[in-house]
């Protein structure tokens, strides 16, 4: 018997099958891992089509009236910041930062938070070294522990069960705050995003929309690809082929403009406003050279996509003491260049897609942070460093500065 809101064809069709699929969890308790699918198989999905045709409907509204889209949150969520407490802090954060961006802009801003299912990671590196011992790298709490030893490092499939349980709680507490967003109509969010990285875990939770009968994803609102899952023909981009939700792609500084015109082609063959985010991540040294004939050639395509600016991941650099950090300069950097490259070639430059802490963390370079010694005060990222919420403001307030000024 099929569960409610899953029709035959859909768990027996699946396009994505098949395919190789990179980054993937090597699960090696075979039994735990098929009970872990059908949990998932059959649980209620995390969003309703409804939103998510909102979500769409925003995003081409944007297109129309050159609002802004603002996506932040953790690099990687963490499962034991998920209560609804934890959840109140991190909407404050989107709306005080979102609030800011529209007070300077004076636009309409749609917010989007990296929550509610952020928890698999794409890594470099499969392993690293502890001493003498090399161990799995971590990979998100969907698929194992940040503790570092061979057994907590083993991917466990319980932690796919574990995720969804967590995002219902984070999903009821931003549902809510929607709904009681005060003057802010509810198209404008916050709605949540992630990466969509494990297959098995995505395609559990594909459902039907009762109003269409067209397939969604039931995980989040906004699913992105990543820069190493999204080469067209295999699963990741397959998968979100497949579905309606608006999807994200990200966009590092070796693609050419070949790669990203088959992305798109296979994300938004019929050139839909409001289907297709892209997010560019190349770094503050390479945008200038490697953006512009991605953006010509995506816009002479006829693709109406929305272009965010993530000024993060294309920066990253190791301190002199081990950790990974970011400087504040060399994000607000690449997100003008970002800016000006796309109001140069007469297209939206829509916002930008940030990793920014609810708390007050020092784990970038800049404003309260002045150097490597402050990092070690209060690092806490289970992934990357995030900026803190006044870092966070500095980079929205030059941001919107230069947005007046370029349009004055
Ligand atoms: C991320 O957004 O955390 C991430 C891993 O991004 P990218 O795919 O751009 O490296
Ligand atoms: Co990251």
């Amino acid at each position: 018997m099929q569960p409610p809101g899953i029709t035959a064809d859909i768990t027996h069709r699946r396009p994505w099958e098949g395919r190789p699929a990179a980054q993937q969890p090597e699960w090696q308790d075979h039994a735990v891992h098929h009970e872990a699918c059908r949990t998932l198989e059959s649980a209620p999905p995390l969003v309703p089509a409804a939103e998510i045709r909102q979500l769409r409907w925003s995003l081409a509204d944007l297109l129309a009236t050159d609002a802004l889209l603002l996506q932040l949150g953790d690099c990687a969520e963490s499962l034991y910041e998920c209560t609804p407490r934890h959840t109140a802090q991190k909407l404050q954060v989107i709306d005080r930062l979102g609030n800011r961006l529209s007070e300077l802009a004076g636009r309409r801003v749609i917010r989007v938070g990296r929550m509610g299912g952020q928890f698999a990671k794409p890594r470099s590196q499969p392993t690293e070294n502890h001493g003498a011992l090399v161990i799995p790298s971590f990979r998100g709490h969907m698929i194992n522990s940040e503790l570092a030893g061979p057994r907590t490092r083993q991917p466990d499939p319980r932690r796919m069960v574990w995720a969804y349980e967590a995002s219902t709680v984070v999903q009821r507490a931003m549902r809510a705050h929607r709904r009681g967003g005060g003057r802010r109509p509810t198209a404008d969010g916050p709605w949540s995003s992630h990466e969509a990285l494990v297959v098995d875990y995505e395609s559990r939770l594909v459902r039907r929309d009762p109003d269409t009968d067209e397939p969604y994803l039931g995980s989040t609102h906004l699913p992105w690809v990543g820069e190493r899952t999204r080469q067209p023909g295999q699963a990741h981009v397959a998968m979100l082929s497949a579905v309606v939700n608006p999807v994200g792609c990200k966009i590092g500084p070796t693609a050419s403009a070949d790669d990203v015109l088959r992305v798109c082609e296979a994300l938004d063959p019929r050139r839909e406003p409001g289907r297709l985010v892209l997010i560019p991540r190349m770094g503050h040294h390479r945008i200038q050279q490697a953006l512009p004939p991605i953006v010509r050639a995506v816009a002479n395509a006829g693709h109406p996509v929305v272009w965010l600016g993530d000024p993060m991941h294309g920066n990253t650099v190791k301190s002199g003491l081990g950790l990974k950090t970011r400087h504040l300069t060399d994000v607000i950097a690449e997100a003008l260049h970002f800016r000006d490259i796309l109001e140069g070639l007469r297209q939206h430059a829509a916002g930008l897609h940030i990793e920014v802490a609810a708390d007050d963390v020092t784990e970038c370079i800049g404003g309260p942070v002045e150097n490597e010694e402050g990092l070690q005060r209060h690092y806490t990222t289970l992934c990357d460093p995030r900026l803190n919420a006044d870092q966070a403001t500095e980079l929205i307030e030059a941001w919107a500065r230069g947005t007046r000024t370029s349009r004055a």
